[in-house]
């Protein structure tokens, strides 16, 4: 089949607290709310060939679920696990089953910040991570997963 003409599905995974972007500590987070992000990645998905279907969840259980259940139904995940990110052997261990791409995005740059920032229990099993580029991270990470999947080249 051209590996352009086939959908890819993209996985996207926003932990704790990233609800509430925006709001959030805005001088830290920046003033971009969470269905805008999402929104965004979706129509920068359609232009690559790629469905994006995005989850947030504060809970720790609930992040682990959707990660087994992409399990054979998705192509490649971006993951900002939040505050999981410096705690959570769960989600490592959830995103080490998988055997596809994946990309680890912080708003924040996480080792400017306080101590316990600086270490990702996730940084063992991504493909990548992007750290301190607030939006961007995202979007920089669903075209660094388009070039990975063979999509659609960006118009
Ligand atoms: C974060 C950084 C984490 O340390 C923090 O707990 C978050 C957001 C970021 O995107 O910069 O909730 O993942």
């Amino acid at each position: 089949m051209n590996p352009n003409t086939q959908t890819r599905q993209v996985l996207v995974l926003h932990g704790p607290n990233l609800n509430m972007l925006g709001v959030r500590e805005p001088e830290v987070y920046g003033r971009t709310g969470l269905a805008e992000i999402n929104a965004h990645m979706k129509w920068l998905g359609e232009q690559r060939g790629l469905a994006v279907h995005a989850f947030q969840s504060n809970h720790e259980g609930a992040i682990v679920d959707q990660i087994q259940s992409a399990i054979g139904k998705t192509d490649g995940l971006i993951i900002n696990p939040a505050a999981y990110t410096h705690t959570s052997i769960a989600i490592r261990d959830a995103l080490g089953m998988l055997s596809i791409p994946m990309i680890e995005v912080h708003l924040s740059n996480i080792h400017k910040r306080e101590k316990f920032r600086h270490h990702s229990l996730m940084a063992g099993v991504v493909t990548g991570q992007i750290v301190g580029l607030g939006v961007n991270g995202y979007y920089l990470a669903l075209s660094a997963l388009a070039d990975m999947l063979g999509a659609a080249a960006a118009p």
